[in-house]
């Protein structure tokens, strides 16, 4: 497709761009040069509280989180002014000072927290989050991490938001059992910044091709940019990024409880409290969930395969533990559908990562205590727990709910061969749809980008060889560094990946960014989403988008293990294939009804090589807007920019 020389154009014509950067409207061709919609500094009123403990001033905000714990005022030790505050006594690692947000902050609003911090040489200082929900269970994450040799040391500016049904939140510094001492403390408003509207939307663009969609956690739905974010262009399918993990959904309290009252061990409960704001968020906007992941090694408790669930059991047998397999499973599905009969749960990865890179079972024991290891090969002696798993996940899912096995570095030979032959067995079997992708994928420098694109469309063309669905279910990219030369790097290697996944359409489902934006990703020292911590789109963005072909409504059937599935997707107009038509709006070029940073581009790529990039008739005729009746040129290009930007209100210019 034309896909690809588009783009090769665009990066000529975004060089070009930056060698007239003394003219603000056109160094604003790239993506990143853009002007920035919010850069403002906070101003004094937002700062809801701070303090540099300067005579002991805010001490009593903080309470102790361990019982032995000390909160004191340290003099003659400050990162600024003469003072601090001290923690002593910390018996875990846990214990800290915390503070209690939720009683000066409100639900669905963005806050930026920020401190000075210092404790014993070389310890990791962690600023978490804890709240309980609404079934009075506390949940507690990291927010970010500094490490400490004995100096101060910033916990920069850390964004924390909170929905209405999370209660006494708060945000606390843990790490080692040494002394940790805290100064500049600084809670304040985060500034709202507005998305930029006017690109396309990326699930608009894809429509004809497959959903795209992201992975949220719940404190993206406090964030309103984030989700504004989320609406526009990943609302074709959501993943919850940890919540619906065996880690969150299976419940210690309530199947010890069924344990003591029924004397049967083999009933795990399950609960889906953590998730709940994930799945309310899906049904309201009826968006299809991808349900991941079932039976995993990692982010699993070992008291789930111990002797009377207890931490430090021994391990069950395999009959035992495929009668809690069964069990969890089917109490997984049964109370989704009880307790939200109308979310739609479309997918789900059924079991994640069982395959080394080698293509064998991973080592038998607990990743919690070994990194690595699998608890489920430690009660099976190998990979036989995958059959059942999905024979339960057949039986209890609901009928439009697809099964699929999920892995990462998918597209190392070992690990292809494995998941192709075991995927063929199981599908003879009428068990699997299809196999998920996790593609996190790393760009390094760019040209020794591993996986290599090739690389990775070879591993797509042999999962699409099974006849299988398949979905990318948790892309992202990785750079080295925030640099321009890496973020375009990053653009050509989105933008080839896309290639071939884009090739592969008629075997993939569904595409899955995992995250939103660089600064909530898990990844986010290496940057590797499509949208920055300003809610802007990146170089990746627009390096997926150009040049996509609208394509006709197509109507698939799809007939997968024992489900038959009928898709109709819809036309997107991206590309200037559309006919003129008899209204003129002045600066959209590529006829999508919208005059944004797209029509900019296209106008500078029409105007670099006009047979390559060619405008349709009415196109031109709206781009027209510098000097109009005179024709299309850079100038023109110019004032879109300007208009889009916001420094002009209307077109054409003159
Ligand atoms: C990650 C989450 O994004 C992180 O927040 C968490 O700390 C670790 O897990 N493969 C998977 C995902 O299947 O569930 C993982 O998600 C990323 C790797």
């Amino acid at each position: 497709m034309k896909k690809s020389r588009i783009k090769l154009v665009t990066a000529g014509l975004l060089a070009a761009a930056m060698v007239c950067s003394a003219s603000p409207a056109v160094y604003a061709v790239t993506s990143n040069s853009i002007p920035a919609v919010s850069t403002s500094k906070t101003a004094e009123d937002d700062i809801i509280f701070s303090t540099s403990f300067e005579d002991g001033e805010g001490i009593s905000e903080f309470s102790r989180r361990g019982e032995a714990e000390t909160i004191e005022l340290k003099e003659d030790d400050g990162h600024t002014g003469s003072c601090s505050m001290i923690v002593g006594n910390r018996e875990q690692s846990w214990n800290g000072p915390q503070f209690l947000i939720s009683e000066r902050c409100e639900a669905n609003t963005e806050y930026i927290v920020s401190a000075w911090v210092k404790t014993a040489w070389y310890t990791d200082i962690n600023l978490s989050m804890e709240y309980t929900d609404t079934e009075g269970e506390r949940h507690y994450s990291n927010l970010k991490s500094a490490t400490s040799q004995g100096d101060w040391v910033e916990i920069s500016e850390t964004k924390i938001s909170f929905t209405e049904d999370m209660t006494n939140v708060y945000v606390y510094f843990e790490g080692g059992t040494a002394d940790i001492q805290v100064d500049d403390f600084v809670l304040k408003k985060a500034p709202v910044i507005p998305i930029e509207e006017d690109i396309p939307s990326l699930k608009d663009v894809y429509a004809g091709y497959f959903k795209v969609g992201t992975a949220i956690t719940p404190s993206d739905l406090s964030s309103p940019s984030t989700m504004a974010l989320v609406n526009k262009h990943f609302s074709g399918s959501i993943t919850a990024g940890n919540e619906m993990k065996p880690d969150y959904v299976l419940d210690k309290k309530a199947s010890l409880a069924y344990f003591e009252e029924t004397g049967d061990d083999t009933n795990p409960q399950v609960t889906f409290s953590a998730a709940k704001s994930v799945i309310n968020y899906c049904i309201k906007n009826n968006i299809p969930l991808r349900a991941h992941t079932l039976v995993w090694h990692s982010q699993t408790p070992d008291w789930f395969f111990k002797e009377g669930y207890s931490d430090d059991g021994d391990w069950v047998d395999k009959e035992t533990m495929l009668k809690r397999m069964e069990n969890y499973i089917k109490n997984f599905f049964e109370t989704l559908e009880k307790d939200y009969p109308e979310l739609n749960v479309y997918a789900c990865d059924v079991v994640n990562e069982a395959w080394t890179d080698q293509g064998t079972p991973r080592t038998a024991g607990s990743n919690n205590t070994q990194s690595g290891n699998s608890a489920w090969v430690q009660v099976f002696g190998d990979n036989s727990f995958i059959e059942p798993a999905f024979e339960y996940a057949r039986k209890y899912a609901p009928a439009g709910c697809k099964l699929y096995y999920n892995d990462y570095n998918e597209y190392m030979t070992g690990k292809v061969n494995a998941i192709v032959e075991m995927a063929e067995s199981l599908k003879a079997k009428g068990l699997i749809d299809g196999i998920g992708m996790q593609s996190h994928l790393d760009v390094r420098q760019g040209s020794d980008a591993f996986p290599s694109a090739a690389m990775y469309k070879n591993a797509i063309a042999a999962y699409a060889a099974t006849g299988l669905d398949i979905q990318v279910t948790e892309l992202d990219a990785t750079i080295p560094g925030n640099s321009d030369a890496n973020y375009e790097a990053q653009a050509q290697y989105y933008s080839d990946i896309m290639d071939a996944i884009v090739e592969y359409k008629d075997s993939i489902s569904a595409v899955v960014v995992w995250g939103i934006t660089d600064d909530a990703s898990w990844r986010a020292t290496q940057y590797p989403l499509l949208f920055d911590a300003n809610f802007k789109a990146k170089p990746a963005f627009y390096s997926i988008i150009d040049g996509i072909e609208a394509l006709e409504p197509v109507t698939t059937t799809t007939t997968t293990g024992a489900a038959t599935t009928t898709t109709t997707t819809t036309t997107t107009t991206i590309t200037s294939t559309t006919e003129p038509s008899t209204d003129v709006v002045y600066g959209d070029a590529d006829l999508d009804g919208k005059v944004g940073i797209s029509d900019v581009v296209k106008v500078m790529m029409y105007v670099a090589n006009k047979d390559a990039n060619p405008i349709t008739e009415q196109g031109l005729i709206n781009s027209d807007v510098y000097g109009s009746g005179d024709g299309v040129f850079i100038s023109d290009a110019l004032s879109i920019q300007k208009k889009v930007a916001q420094i002009i209100d209307t077109l054409p210019e003159s």
